[in-house]
């Protein structure tokens, strides 16, 4: 496995970052229940939803990356798993549980690499996870896809998340859209169809 590329403690004070988890977590708070998050070492999407009002115990992190410092540092109620989210959505066979908000908050690019398939990962979620009303939130690198105009990865992007939560029996609303250091945030509504 590749190492952990997400410089966690040099993101703590970078205003966007905290702009985006002030954002998730003031739309999430609406909905109650179960989060899906990626979060690193510093934990500051977990503060931030816990800081809204959820409880430790909504909150399901996979993160093979920094697994074993997570474990150390993080309140016992979290679910944390030694896995990558891809294979976290896959172990599941069926509806046997549903989230209310979700954060695939990637550092690598939309079309993914080797260990993260991100388009996978939303397929999966929306069939699998049945979410109800709630949020869906993701954040990718861009720039490396604009093959033939500007934006194209981003665009393309918002049209795969979109289509493919209505194909699963969901409208997806866009709430709010950053760019910040190549990077793209960007959150969604949820609701049934
Ligand atoms: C961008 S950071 C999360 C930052 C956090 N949400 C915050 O706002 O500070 C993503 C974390 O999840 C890990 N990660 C990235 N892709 C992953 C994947 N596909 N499955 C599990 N963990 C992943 C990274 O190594 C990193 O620790």
């Amino acid at each position: 496995m590749s190492k952990e590329r997400y410089e966690s403690k040099e993101r703590i004070h970078d205003r966007n970052k905290i702009l985006c988890n002030k954002i998730f977590a003031r739309l999430s708070k609406r909905n109650k229940g179960k989060c899906l998050i990626l979060d690193a070492e510093t934990l500051q999407t977990t503060k931030a939803l816990h800081k809204v009002g959820f409880k430790y115990s909504d909150i399901i992190i996979p993160n093979p990356y920094c697994y074993k410092t997570l474990k150390k540092r993080i309140p016992k109620t979290i679910e944390l798993y030694d896995v990558f989210l891809g294979d976290y959505i896959n172990s599941y066979k069926g509806y046997t549980r549903t989230f209310k908000n979700a954060w695939f908050d990637y550092c690598g690019i939309f079309e993914g690499s080797v260990e993260c398939n991100p388009k996978d990962d939303i397929a999966n979620y929306f069939q699998k996870y049945l979410p109800s009303k709630g949020v869906f939130a993701i954040t990718f690198k861009t720039g490396r896809n604009a093959k033939d105009y500007l934006y194209q990865d981003i665009i393309e992007a918002d049209c795969y998340i979109q289509e493919t939560a209505y194909q699963s029996g969901y409208v997806l609303v866009k709430a709010g859209q950053r760019f910040y250091k190549g990077m793209c945030f960007m959150i969604y509504k949820v609701s049934e169809r």
